[in-house]
């Protein structure tokens, strides 16, 4: 058996393998917009033959970056620099996915070769930032981080707003998969979670009503993303810290957002806080464990993520029903035709997932 390489329908969507890879930024555009490196980075993982290819953070609006080198999607000239790169993606048989968010309160931070602490208050690349409520990222910390805004119920209508022009902008150049970004501590997850959000209107207290930005923005979001097309939705399924949230409530979000018309899941995990475990996780399976659970408790297609980095590993993720995709990240800006090796070394034809070019390698 060599399910890795098995083709998946999701709605009117076929990825051609189980491969994909997961959203990286790459701190590298101008203005949000992208260039010659994207397309190459994209470009080179999509002719390494991963079948699905999710583009990094892309920001709804200048705020909603993490640093001045994030890609965004809110205007024109956005749209007519990655529109070509996603054709490219797909003349390989690859499928082009957009990873859309906002930052919260962990923007305006400068790219991590920089540094990576916040802006300085004074500095005009800077811009404000926002969150549920007013408290910096790490207040006590060596690294400074800006204190947020906390956002009044006009902000949170407003950002509901730039997430779905962001999603119409997205389906015009040309991506068949939409992913909300609602992991890592940025601006979705700083609602969901009990670590930050502390507010006591209808966007805080319980559950529900913590998970209610998020839910009304894949609704709204939803109603604009065509219903033939596949609508993600990417999560920290366990924030790895006291107080905040484990498997049970990411699961309860999972069933909440399948409600509100999302598709499938990509079960990252941390990031919420200084010292909860990062967004890149650690060397441990438990993340794509959990990935497990919440597929069999909710029946969604489910992506998993973390130090998949061996073939073997990656094809008995698929065959145990653990996962339906498995993302890798770092392994692929290792090795971009780790595809083709996996396939190889599974024992299996490379030449369908392939450029046809490059056929003649495989005989
Ligand atoms: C350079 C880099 C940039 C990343 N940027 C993003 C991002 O834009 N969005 C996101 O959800 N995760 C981001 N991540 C996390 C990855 O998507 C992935 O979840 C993480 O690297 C764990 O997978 P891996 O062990 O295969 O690298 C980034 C990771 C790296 C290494």
């Amino acid at each position: 058996m060599t399910a890795l390489f098995n083709s998946l329908k999701i709605k009117d969507i076929t990825l051609k393998n189980r491969i994909g890879m997961a959203p990286m930024c790459q701190y590298s555009a101008v203005d949000g917009v992208m260039n010659d490196w994207h397309r190459h980075h994209l470009g080179a993982r999509a002719m390494g033959g991963a079948a699905l290819i999710i583009c990094e953070a892309t920001a709804v609006c200048p705020e909603g970056r993490i640093s001045p080198g994030c890609v965004g999607l809110w205007n024109d000239a956005q749209m007519q620099a990655v529109a070509p790169i996603n054709a490219f993606i797909e003349s390989m048989c690859a499928v082009p996915a957009i990873q859309i968010g906002h930052s919260g309160r962990k923007g305006s931070a400068n790219v991590p070769w920089d540094g990576g602490a916040h802006i300085a208050d004074d500095d005009p690349q800077g811009w404000p930032t926002y969150s549920p409520t007013a408290e910096a990222f790490d207040p006590d910390g060596t690294r400074l981080w800006k204190t947020p805004k906390e956002m009044s119920l006009y902000d949170i209508a407003t950002m509901k707003n730039h997430f779905v022009a962001t999603a119409k902008r997205a389906l015009e150049c040309g991506y068949k998969i939409l992913e909300l970004h609602a992991a890592h501590g940025y601006l979705q997850h700083s609602f969901l979670t009990p670590l930050i959000n502390t507010r006591t209107d209808a966007y805080g207290g319980d559950l529900r009503s913590r998970a209610r930005f998020l839910l009304e923005t894949a609704e709204a979001v939803r109603a604009v993303w065509p219903e033939h097309l596949p609508l993600a939705a990417r999560i920290s399924i366990h924030d790895w810290i006291d107080g905040g949230h484990g498997l049970d409530e990411n699961i309860q979000i999972a069933k909440w957002l399948k409600e509100a018309g999302v598709d499938m899941v990509d079960c990252s995990g941390g990031g919420a806080t200084p010292k909860a475990r990062g967004s890149i996780g650690e060397r441990t399976s438990s993340q794509v464990d959990l990935a497990g659970e919440l597929r069999a408790a909710t029946g969604l297609t489910t992506m998993a993520v973390g130090y998949i980095t061996d073939p073997k590993q990656a094809n008995s993720l698929i065959e145990s029903g653990t996962c339906d995709i498995t993302l890798l990240g770092r392994q692929l800006l290792r090795d971009p035709y780790w595809p083709t090796r996996a396939a190889q070394e599974l024992g299996v034809d490379p030449k369908p997932h392939m450029p046809v070019q490059y056929h003649v390698v495989a005989s």
